[in-house]
């Protein structure tokens, strides 16, 4: 079982990608494979549909083909302006369905304000349209939220909300690849 994350923030204390690394750990405890696509160190080319030669680009071709492999995807974007981080949509736009069709998704999103609600339901009209089944429990992280230097949750709710993702992730997983 396989679980790619990717975080779509490129800031160095990213509370985005602790929230997906919090995700990851939960799966990770539950047998799966985990790996971590971030964009800080592996940043992407701006998508361009007309300049053909960008897709043979190593990084493009690395994080198209972990996606692909992947049995179950963790998706995390900043909330920049209410919506959608620009590195995470550029990101998402050098994939697709043959990515996403019939593969449980995660979402996670962290915000300056108390809840992500608009970007996790602009990253939720995204899955649908790509044909992801949606983890029903979604990972708004407030602008309040504190970490331990391991990057742990020091609120227990929070804590406990992110391992429950990842455990719904994992079931969801094992319930479509046993068809
Ligand atoms: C360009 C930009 C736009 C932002 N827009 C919002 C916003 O609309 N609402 C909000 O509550 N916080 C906003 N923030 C704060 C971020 O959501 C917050 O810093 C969050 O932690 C970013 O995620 P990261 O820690 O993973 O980088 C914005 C930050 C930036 C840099």
């Amino acid at each position: 079982m396989k679980i790619v994350g990717f975080n779509g923030s490129v800031s160095a204390s990213s509370n985005t990608r602790k929230g997906v690394l919090a995700v990851l750990e939960a799966c990770r405890q539950r047998g799966a494979e985990t790996i971590l696509y971030d964009l800080r160190e592996h940043p992407l080319p701006f998508y361009d549909p007309d300049d053909h030669s960008r897709s043979a680009n190593e990084d493009v071709r690395r994080f198209t083909s972990l996606l692909t492999e992947a049995d179950g995807i963790v998706l995390g974007s900043p909330e920049y302006h209410n919506t959608l981080g620009g590195a995470f949509k550029n990101a998402m736009d050098w994939v697709g369905s043959r990515q996403f069709a019939n593969k449980p998704v995660a979402l996670v999103s962290a915000t300056g304000g108390p809840s992500s609600m608009p970007t996790l339901t602009a990253m939720q009209l995204m899955i649908r349209s790509l044909h992801g089944w949606i983890v029903p429990v979604l990972g708004s992280i407030p602008g309040t939220a504190q970490f331990d230097k391991n990057g742990t949750f020091l609120d227990p709710d929070l804590k406990q909300r992110f391992d429950t993702i990842g455990s719904e992730l994992v079931r969801m997983a094992e319930l479509l690849k046993k068809q």
